[in-house]
């Protein structure tokens, strides 16, 4: 099939459009980076694709556990901040939503912001269509005075589109800790990336998990219920499915280890046995020794003094941040440095 090239509307009404970025190809695609990180040591698959619609249903499920604190401690920062977090602007500005999901805690910033503004234009952003396209559509329903246009595609794709499209000032939102999910000097390139398209008068709000004790953090990620543990194995459904490989899940297991000396946790899925894993469509077979792992996902933990030295040296300096009680969490509001 024919890839396309250039981003596509696939629904417009006066209020809503969803825009297709054009398909992965080269290095944003699932069998380059399937190629890539299963041939290499250690073996590594990039977490961003644990996002089809059944990842992102799963993740919603963590979102509401008890062991995972994220969504709810940065709930709760939303609810009682929401209205300083979105003021600043004369008229309203555009709020542009990296990794929107579900765009559930958004709604508190979206109402702070129709109350300061009476009106919004809110632009949700995320490789997973499905539940981008269910919470744009939700969205415009609830609430009469927004317009919606929800791109799906990658957060670098979708930046680099709004670069040439957006003359308003804005207000980035980048919430549940997904900057965790870079490496450092990746998280750092990431940053220069938004403040490259960034003007004065737009604000970046960053909401960061911060360093606490090992057991709630590995268990934030390695729930009772095994939720997370299906999260991670999706993994390979979706492998399975996409690029015709046979991957037995029955044969990995699920592991979440707080790495002490990188700050974050990771995800991994090891092997239980000696296998060899076919995967037809690359015309590729993958041998895994008992035990031996792929790395599928950082979570960076920050400290205040990291925040402040990432946000130096992408070119930005901080306005205001919020913390809950526990300093569990912390979002914070930066804009460029002068
Ligand atoms: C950890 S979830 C956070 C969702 C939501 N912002 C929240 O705080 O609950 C990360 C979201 O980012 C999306 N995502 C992950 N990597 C992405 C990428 N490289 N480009 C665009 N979206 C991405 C996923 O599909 C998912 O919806």
């Amino acid at each position: 099939m024919a890839r396309t090239t250039s981003p596509t509307i696939s629904h417009r009404s006066a209020r809503l459009q969803v825009v297709q970025l054009p398909d992965p190809s080269g290095d944003e695609s699932l069998a380059v980076a399937v190629r890539d990180g299963l041939c290499s040591t250690p073996k590594t698959l990039p977490c961003r694709f644990f996002y089809d619609a059944a990842g992102s249903n799963l993740f919603e499920q963590i979102c509401d556990l008890p062991e995972y604190y994220i969504t709810r401690t940065e709930d709760a920062i939303l609810a009682e901040s929401a209205h300083e977090m979105v003021a600043g602007w004369v008229s309203d500005p555009i709020m542009v939503e990296l990794g929107s999901g579900s765009s559930t805690k958004t709604r508190r910033l979206i109402r702070a912001a129709l109350n300061a503004y009476a009106r919004l234009r809110y632009v949700p952003i995320d490789v997973s269509r499905t539940i981008l396209e269910t919470s744009a559509r939700s969205l415009v329903a609830e609430f009469p005075n927004l317009r919606v246009r929800a791109i799906a595609g990658t957060y670098s794709a979708a930046l680099a589109s709004l670069a040439i499209n957006l003359d308003r000032p804005k207000l980035f939102v980048f919430l549940g800790s997904s900057l965790g999910n870079f490496t450092t000097d990746a998280a750092r390139s990431f940053l220069r990336e938004i403040a490259s398209v960034m003007q004065p008068v737009d604000r970046l709000l960053l909401g960061t998990d911060l360093i606490k004790e090992r057991s709630l953090l590995e268990d934030a990620y390695d729930d009772r219920q095994r939720v997370t543990a299906a999260f991670n194995l999706n993994l390979l459904t979706r492998i399975n499915r996409e690029l015709n490989a046979n991957f037995h899940l029955e044969a990995f297991e699920h592991r979440a280890i707080y790495r002490e000396d990188q700050g974050r946790v990771e995800m991994h899925l090891v092997s239980r046995v000696d296998q060899c894993v076919s995967i037809a469509d690359l015309g590729l077979s993958v041998e895994f020794r008992a035990g031996e792992s792929i790395h599928t996902e950082n979570s960076h933990k920050y400290t205040v003094e990291r925040l402040a030295e990432l946000a130096r040296s992408a070119g930005l300096a901080e306005e205001s941040a919020w913390t809950d009680p526990d300093g569990l969490f912390r979002v914070q509001r930066w804009m460029l440095s002068r």
